[in-house]
């Protein structure tokens, strides 16, 4: 039992890592959360123009909850990597060091699955990647992956993460609900647009 708050606690510091505001920062590109829709994510980074922080902060933002999944799965089981899963995913998005105003959670989801179950991860990643490239629009394609990542798991035997996976999926939709309303009211932007 203390093992498991371990490893949630684990999960949750490496998962608040804002690499998002810290690359930015670092690269001299002004203050992510006054600019665009002032999210943290790799999305919002690249509206400054800098397509090597935006890429870097997808990947990084991934690999903290992969690294999370992986070491507590080394160390304490599958049980710990599913906890620090979700601490991990939670640290992105409630990070304690920007007064819990984090991020969506998109790219810390992929690297979860990722190390979770890396088929599941893998379709995941193709869906993120399908809907983006059919709508150019990045939440739509991160609602679309959260929304299929049950359904992967369904279609590929791996049920073990289940509620894990609906929990994070609603999460992911929860983190985005003002982007649902502008998709709804058709006045998301697209990638490359100003808005
Ligand atoms: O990863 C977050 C993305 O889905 C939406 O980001 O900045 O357009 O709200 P943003």
């Amino acid at each position: 039992q203390e093992l498991l708050l371990l490893w949630a606690l684990i999960g949750y510091l490496l998962g608040s890592i804002p690499f998002g505001v810290i690359l930015t920062k670092i690269m001299g590109l002004g203050d992510l959360r006054s600019i665009g829709s002032g999210n943290i994510g790799a999305t919002n980074v690249l509206r400054t123009g800098n397509k090597s922080a935006a890429a870097g902060t997808l990947l990084l933002d991934g690999a903290k909850g992969a690294v999370a999944v992986l070491l507590a799965r080394a160390f304490a089981g599958e049980d710990a990597a599913q906890v620090a899963a979700l601490t991990s995913f939670l640290g992105h998005c409630y990070p304690v060091w920007l007064r819990f105003k984090g991020g969506k959670g998109v790219a810390t989801f992929l690297g979860i699955m990722l190390a979770l179950i890396w088929p599941v991860g893998l379709l995941c990643c193709a869906t993120w990647i399908a809907g983006v490239a059919l709508t150019r629009i990045s939440s739509f394609g991160a609602l679309l992956a959260a929304s299929f990542s049950t359904i992967w798991m369904f279609l590929t035997a791996h049920t073990d993460a289940f509620v894990l996976g609906v929990l994070l999926t609603l999460l992911v939709f929860w983190r985005h609900r003002e982007n649902i309303w502008r998709l709804k009211a058709g006045t998301e932007p697209r990638i490359g647009e100003k808005r």
